[in-house]
């Protein structure tokens, strides 16, 4: 992959939250590169920094300290033309589905505002007809749920609502934060597989945050291991995977005996 474009760039990036006692470095000089087409994976555990770093990447959080490059140029968010240039090309998908949508906007709105902010002029029919397909992309009924609120939907419905609206908007980037934590097993790897579905079709960049480095490896190019707001070690899944390097990622990887059996890696 690192042959490939790079897309987005972090340099030296810190965040810091509060003031005195109350201070947490969530982020410490974390640096990183994603490419164009690629898979990563963020993983670590709990509180060490990762959805700190999405937000970061989203430009919802302001970093403490460092830079990031879109493109090649300063990533600009000053104005609202300059944030909704930046979020046309970036979407994120979080733990909570709860948080990602308006309560108050029906499941059709929700799917229109994608048309809309697409800069789209279609007709009701074409409207229609570009809903519907993300639906059925997704394994869900346009027909059953476009008069529903999210509170109407399960977990996994509304996280299958949200893909389908990446579906519709199709990003450059899509940071998915746990997009599985709502899901059985199954609906996991259908989730898994929609999303590996966009990359192919669109050359989507993916950046996957999750807990789980079997997961992690199943799915990446490349992944980022992070303890305690450090980046401890980045590099291709495969070669992590073979020959950790850092003792922590050797621990990861050590609870999860299926990486070496279901994959023959032993
Ligand atoms: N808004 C905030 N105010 C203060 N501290 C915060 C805030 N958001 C995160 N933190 C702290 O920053 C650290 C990193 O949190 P973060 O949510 O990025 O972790 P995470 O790796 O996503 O964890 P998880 O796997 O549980 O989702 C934690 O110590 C957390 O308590
Ligand atoms: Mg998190």
């Amino acid at each position: 992959m690192s042959s490939s474009k790079a897309l987005i760039t972090g340099r030296d990036i810190t965040k810091v939250f509060g003031y005195g006692k109350n201070k947490t470095t969530a982020l410490d000089d974390v640096n990183f590169v994603f490419h164009e087409g690629e898979i990563v994976s963020i993983v670590g555990e709990s509180g060490s920094g990762k959805t700190t770093l999405a937000k970061i990447i989203m430009g919802l959080l302001k970093e403490t300290a460092g830079t990031i490059e879109y493109k090649g140029k300063p990533r600009l968010l000053k104005n609202h033309s300059q944030r909704r240039e930046y979020w046309k090309d970036i979407q994120a998908i979080f733990q909570d589905p709860f948080s990602s949508f308006n309560m108050f906007h029906k499941v059709e709105k929700l799917l229109k505002d994608c048309i809309r902010l697409q800069g789209l002029k279609l007709s009701a029919d074409e409207q229609f007809r570009k809903m519907q397909e993300a639906c059925t992309f997704v394994n869900l009924k346009f027909e059953e749920l476009y008069n529903k609120y999210p509170f109407e939907l399960s977990g996994g419905q509304m996280q299958r609502l949200m893909i389908a609206r990446i579906f519709m908007l199709h990003p450059k980037v899509l940071i998915a934060d746990e997009p599985t934590s709502m899901v059985d097993a199954c609906s996991r790897s259908t989730i898994l597989d929609m999303l590996l579905k966009l990359r192919d079709e669109n050359n989507m960049t993916i950046i996957f945050i999750t807990h789980d480095v079997g997961l992690a490896y199943y799915v990446s190019d490349t992944l980022y291991i992070m303890e305690k707001g450090n980046v401890i070690e980045s590099g291709r899944a495969d070669e992590i995977i073979l020959n950790p390097q850092h003792r922590y990622t050797q621990q990861l990887i050590a609870d999860v005996p299926k990486i070496h059996s279901a994959w023959d890696l032993s």
